[in-house]
């Protein structure tokens, strides 16, 4: 395909929209309108931006799969291996599981003011989890686990929802963490497990 004429064309027509663009006449009170649209769309653009940079708010990036319908047969997510574990360096990882109507397992307690990392993988449908006053807030689609970094702010007791519809329990599908202070926490005493490959 020849380029250089597509170029002209491309050149031609710019030119022509912006004559057309410069004929128009813009009313003084429309301008203050397009002025303010703008500064609203730059004031969300930059809110997203803050988020993402100083709080962590980040759409799930990582692609990970696994078998739903054998969770129970695989290594990282079999019973045993849910819940909360710290690794020799101290890197505390919680592997919850959610199915209709519960997450489990059903009541952990975590650090506060640690970061955390999160693994959640669906047993059957779609579902979502939302904790308040931190950045967790994810769909839990089933195949896929979603890996979320938090950390608590202040000790209490936080409140663990499904956000996604998943059926006609789904608004009795809550739970909550503790989150204790950081100096009363110890790690559950459990070999930690090894991440990796979750099809075998
Ligand atoms: Cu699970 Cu809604």
């Amino acid at each position: 395909m020849q380029i250089e004429p597509i170029k002209q064309k491309c050149a031609l027509l710019m030119r022509d929209v912006c004559k057309q663009l410069e004929a128009i006449h813009i009313d003084q009170l429309e301008r203050k309108w397009i002025a303010i649209s703008m500064l609203v769309i730059g004031l969300f653009v930059g809110i997203i931006t803050i988020d993402a940079f100083f709080h962590g708010v980040n759409p799930p990036s990582k692609v990970e799969t696994i078998d739903s319908a054998s969770l129970h047969l695989n290594k990282e997510f079999a019973e045993d291996n849910l819940g909360v574990q710290a690794d020799d360096k101290g890197n505390i990882t919680v592997r919850m599981v959610a199915g209709r109507y519960s997450f489990f397992p059903k009541h952990i307690s975590v650090p506060a003011e640690t970061t955390l990392t999160f693994r959640w993988v669906s047993m059957d449908v779609l579902h979502g989890v939302h904790i308040p006053m931190t950045n967790m807030s994810t769909m839990i689609v089933p195949g896929y686990v979603a890996e979320i970094t938090t950390t608590f702010p202040k000790p209490g007791e936080y409140p663990v929802l499904c956000n996604e519809y998943c059926g006609l329990g789904h608004n009795h599908m809550w739970s909550n963490i503790s989150v204790i202070a950081k100096e009363d926490w110890t790690a559950p005493a459990k070999s930690p497990v090894k991440g990796g490959s979750n099809n075998e």
